[in-house]
């Protein structure tokens, strides 16, 4: 399965920022990603096109919106239309982000609805799953990744689920990882990946096998290789290590 690195970007970088960095990717790609690798820079609303722009005819390098309102168009202050994204050049869509769940108050029903909407519109989409450290604590890891996968992907029609393979990532996000320095160790990424993969086996059948699972959480350029060699783990999704275009590089070519 061809890997794939995203970086997220979340509320960091202004127009000028990111059509820097963006063109340090784009010169450093040019020649296509190591190992075939597929990256993704999932970007603030404002520096889509811009980076979109940066990097139009890099193969391997793709753009995404970070979050979005599941509708076209209407009375929804504050919100973006995957229309809108597309329009500047997004290709994916992340949702469940544990930042989105836990800053922002989305629930699984929400994110099962934005989940389907992307989808349904043509656009991959990667879902973010993971436990909070008490949930890992008191033992709720296999509970809480089924509940946060069942609700998105059973509701799913017979013709989603039919295209999800190629258009759809898991990524595997514990949230006490996240931004805290401290990185899943192995024999737990080995072992989420595994439940995860389990759980999507026991809702879509073969499929399960097809699609990639990320893991992301205090990802560096010193640890990257060493998770991304892990079994089931089939890419990164990195937020701090990916603002600086080298950093990201090296995560990337790990
Ligand atoms: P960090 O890599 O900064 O821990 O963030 C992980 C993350 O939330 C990526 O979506």
């Amino acid at each position: 399965m061809q890997k794939i690195i995203a970086a997220n970007w979340k509320m960091f970088k202004t127009r000028p920022q990111a059509a820097q960095t963006a063109a340090e990717l784009a010169l450093a790609l040019r020649t296509g990603t190591p190992k075939g690798r597929l990256a993704v820079v999932f970007a603030p609303f404002t520096d889509i096109a811009v980076v979109a722009d940066a990097v139009a005819g890099v193969d391997g390098l793709a753009v995404g919106g970070q979050n979005f309102y599941p509708e076209d168009q209407g009375a929804f202050t504050g919100e973006i239309s995957p229309a809108m994204l597309r329009d500047a050049g997004a290709q994916w869509l992340l949702t469940g982000h544990s930042e989105r769940r836990h800053v922002f108050g989305e629930t699984d029903a929400l994110v099962a609805r934005k989940t389907a909407y992307g989808l349904e519109k043509g656009f991959k989409v990667m879902l973010c799953v993971g436990e909070t450290l008490e949930e890992r604590e008191a033992g709720r890891l296999g509970e809480v990744l089924g509940r946060q996968l069942r609700s998105a992907l059973e509701p799913l029609a017979a013709d989603a689920r039919a295209q999800l393979a190629g258009n759809f990532a898991i990524a595997y996000e514990p949230v006490w990882a996240i931004g805290t320095g401290r990185v899943a160790g192995p024999a737990e990424v080995l072992d989420a990946h595994a439940v995860t993969r389990g759980i999507l086996a026991e809702i879509l059948g073969a499929t399960a096998r097809e699609l990639p699972i990320l893991y992301g959480g205090s990802v560096k350029p010193d640890n990257a290789g060493a998770l991304v060699d892990l079994d089931n783990v089939d890419g990164l999704l990195v937020g701090g290590a990916s603002l600086e275009a080298k950093s990201f590089l090296q995560i990337l070519g790990a």
